[in-house]
């Protein structure tokens, strides 16, 4: 199974849903889609009416974070794993850097992914390295600190997707080679087999994918698909990477 996850961030008010309806219209009629899941993650403003509308289609709604902390607390601002599984979230992102970059710490991302899932969140762990750690040559040291500081064996692994994000690639247009995606998610693969003592689970690759560059990644086979941010904000975009990809 291939993921196609796009991430809103600070996007979308709610009659951007016609987006979500031409994603669903071409997903719905795609003789592949039994290959791939879509997931869109929009802000939490529109998660309640986004999810009521597509309770029973294909695509699934997600979360872009959640709180460190299970059911109610007095964190102002502070949305918890609980409040969003009851709007029908099915998933949540966990650590992606933007909120790294905002104070997330290894320890409040484990409380995270601990109480998303106990709140029945399956969820999309994002981990990257910065451009200095690329340049210094540390970026497998870096994967490999940001998966073993958080994840255990008791999350059962059917709950975690991983997503690599180089940050260094989130927005600028800016790649990895595909020898570098290669030996990187083979290297993640690894770290997550031996936290998990059994298969890894899925590792998606996120980082200004589009339509022009989503068969390239196609050859790497390791990818088990994508987390997309400014493509996922119209349907085309969106709709073109899942085309590509397939062709
Ligand atoms: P872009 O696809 O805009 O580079 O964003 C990637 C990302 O951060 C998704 O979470």
């Amino acid at each position: 199974m291939k993921y196609f996850i796009g991430n809103w961030k600070m996007f979308g008010v709610p009659k951007s849903i016609s987006i979500l309806h031409k994603i669903n219209a071409y997903y719905s009629r795609d003789k592949k889609r039994n290959k791939y899941k879509v997931i869109i993650t929009p802000p939490y403003t529109l998660i309640e009416s986004y999810s009521r509308y597509f309770k029973n289609k294909r695509i699934s709604l997600g979360a872009q974070n959640c709180y460190h902390r299970d059911y109610f607390s007095s964190n102002t601002a502070a949305i918890s794993p609980y409040m969003l599984k009851s709007v029908g979230a099915k998933y949540t992102l966990v650590g992606h850097s933007d909120n790294r970059g905002e104070g997330d710490t290894d320890v409040m991302l484990k409380e995270k992914v601990k109480y998303a899932i106990k709140n029945n969140l399956k969820v999309v762990f994002c981990i990257g390295e910065n451009k200095k750690d690329k340049n210094n040559k540390k970026t497998l040291s870096v994967l490999k600190r940001q998966l073993t500081k958080v994840l255990e064996k008791k999350f059962n692994k059917n709950n975690i997707i991983v997503a690599y994000e180089p940050i260094w690639s989130i927005g600028t247009g800016k790649i990895p080679t595909s020898n570098e995606l290669r030996k990187t998610t083979i290297y993640i693969k690894k770290i997550l087999k031996a936290i998990f003592k059994k298969a890894s689970p899925a590792v998606l690759y996120g980082g200004s994918v589009d339509g022009s560059n989503a068969q390239m990644f196609k050859e790497i086979k390791e990818i088990d698909g994508f987390l997309i941010g400014g493509a996922s904000k119209t349907s085309k975009k969106f709709i073109d990477i899942i085309k590509n990809y397939y062709r």
